[in-house]
């Protein structure tokens, strides 16, 4: 597949240990009271920005630069790892469905006819995060797909959906499903029998990832598939602002549409065709295998109906799952992990699991497994299960530090990759005060690696996926933080489109060593080109530039 060996650097050796540390959701903003990382203690943060411009720079982490539509998307982990591990920019997901809709090339596609040969007989289920945050799906492809369904023959839709206020702000889901509703009475109205069907809170229905609770997945199984759930309602609007009173819309619990005669709308049975309409796919995946593996053991499906199933996109390119999809995904290949595998580079890789598939699925292209296990370890630090963010803010930042410095120490590794995933965690959470604690770990957790590298003379590059815990407010367009009507100052859980730092260092990086003034506009997905250089290689010639150089001094 073109992954050879690579040319040997002119003037940079190899054998360095190299740390890469990737702090989810770190960005670089202005100092205010809003931004938790420059509230909290970060010595260790701090004390790598003094090296700018040299040593310390910023990149970008949002829009085009990351594959992404537009400059007003906000980056995310899944582009951004994709960037850092891939070394090239792929229009992603989001991008893709858009231009398969544009065109009507996904009515075409081998997976829209697949599930469109149920639209006579069964039922079209739509299943996904019901928002316009762009992350995981998009409001607007929902109703383009609903729309382009009915107009190629499906019938009878239900639609079960997830509701957002993570990478939106809470409250809004109510809007999100009144719109949907709207759009569901404009097809009954042209004679489709369109519905939604069940619903409930992402981070407690369905979209758990990297297999962290499968209670999750269950939860939203039996709503969509068996039409159980603890509440019933007879609407949906109704549904979640009811539980809204107890619960924000991250966290409803599950529900199901009834009829007069309580009886659920919309279960799956044997004949309905299912979509997963997430673009992305870390959230999707658990209940992908439910759907498709007939063999399974993760939870008692009770049930397991005959169904034709696609997902918007194949989610896991080596385990092609699913096996039918509407678009195909970006093709990431020969990701610098590969490359630096290949050539005998010994390679750790570390995080906790809600982070630990981004540093090794999303760093390799969406790719599960090794390359080469005999020159790779990934060590996944369990998360705690079922315990708020904001209520452990630290998370398990102190184990991940321990993990990459015992594996430095070890002299077996010649890459020692970790996500520090507290500045997005709990920035999702919106609690300013966790977010601080957060930070404050996170840059402990970075302390302990550097002071590692220090001791085997290594090299470290420190740098972010994208941006969240430096801006935990909604602005207007002049800057300035938004009050809801109650006086309220209105929080920001999503990620944001501004700039992440990248810091290079250690004993082992060669004299002359800077970052370049030449690539002012370097991105996420210049670092793997310099991480090559780290190694003793140059890049393939189609990664984006390195952003460092090397002057004779
Ligand atoms: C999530 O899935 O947690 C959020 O939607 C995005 O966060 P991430 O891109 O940082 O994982
Ligand atoms: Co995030």
């Amino acid at each position: 597949n073109g992954v050879g060996k690579l040319e040997d650097h002119p003037k940079l050796p190899k054998g360095k240990t190299v740390a890469v540390v990737v702090l989810d959701g770190w960005g670089e903003n202005k100092p205010h009271q809003y931004n938790c990382i420059h509230v909290a203690q970060t010595p260790t943060m701090d004390s790598l920005k003094q090296g700018a411009p040299e040593k310390w720079r910023l990149i970008r982490a949002h829009g085009p630069a990351v594959g992404l539509p537009t400059e007003d998307d906000m980056g995310n982990s899944e582009v951004g790892h994709n960037a850092l591990g891939a070394g090239r920019i792929f229009a992603q997901g989001a991008k893709l469905v858009d231009l398969a809709l544009a065109s009507g090339k996904l009515y075409e596609g081998e997976g829209f006819k697949y599930i469109s040969e149920s639209f006579e007989k069964g039922t079209l289920h739509l299943i996904g995060l019901l928002s316009d945050g762009g992350v995981h799906s998009r409001l607007d492809q929902l109703q383009l797909l609903l729309k382009g369904a009915s107009e190629h023959g499906a019938k009878r839709i239900r639609v079960h959906i997830l509701t957002d206020g993570h990478d939106v702000s809470d409250g809004s889901s109510v809007g999100f499903v009144e719109t949907l509703e709207n759009d569901l009475a404009n097809l009954r109205e042209k004679g489709i029998d369109a519905k939604i069907a069940s619903g409930g809170g992402r981070m407690y229905v369905t979209m758990d990832r990297y297999e962290n609770d499968w209670d999750v997945v269950k939860r939203g199984w039996d709503a969509q598939v068996l039409g159980e759930a603890p509440n019933k309602f007879t609407n949906a609007v109704e549904a979640v602002k009811k539980l809204r009173e107890t619960a924000n819309d991250q966290y409803l619990p599950p529900f199901v549409v009834v009829d007069e005669n309580n009886e659920a709308v919309g279960p799956i049975v044997d004949g309905d065709a299912v979509v997963t309409f997430n673009f992305r796919a870390d959230r999707m995946v658990m209940l992908a295998k439910a759907l498709e593996y007939q063999d399974f053991d993760k939870f008692d499906r009770v049930r397991y109906p005959k169904i034709r199933y696609a997902g918007m996109l194949q989610y896991d390119g080596e385990l092609k799952l699913p096996s039918h999809y509407l678009v195909s995904p970006p093709e990431i290949d020969r990701t610098s992990g590969e490359y630096l595998v290949r050539n005998n580079i010994r390679i750790f890789a570390c995080s906790e699991t809600v982070k630990f598939g981004h540093v090794t699925f999303f760093w390799n292209g969406n790719r599960s497994g090794y390359f080469n296990p005999q020159l790779e370890e990934y060590v996944e630090i369990p998360s705690d299960i079922g315990i708020a963010f904001n209520v452990q803010p630290k998370m398990k930042a102190s184990e991940i530090g321990e993990k990459a410095r015992d594996a430095i120490l070890s002299r077996k590794f010649d890459q020692v990759r970790v996500n520090i995933p507290n500045g997005d965690m709990v920035g999702h959470t919106g609690d300013i005060q966790a977010t601080i604690v957060g930070c404050k770990a996170a840059d402990e957790a970075v302390k302990v690696i550097l002071d590692a590298i220090e001791q085997v003379g290594g090299i470290y590059v420190v740098t972010a996926d994208h941006g969240n815990a430096e801006d935990m407010v909604k602005r207007n367009k002049a800057g300035e933080p938004l009050y809801d009507e109650n006086g309220e100052l209105q929080i920001l859980t999503s990620h944001t489109c501004h700039p992440v730092p990248i810091a290079i260092g250690g004993p082992g990086l060669a004299p002359g060593v800077r970052f370049r003034n030449d690539v002012p506009d370097g991105g996420l997905a210049n670092v793997a080109a310099t991480v090559m250089n780290l190694h003793g290689f140059v890049a393939p010639e189609d990664y984006e530039p390195t952003l460092i150089e090397v002057v004779d001094n």
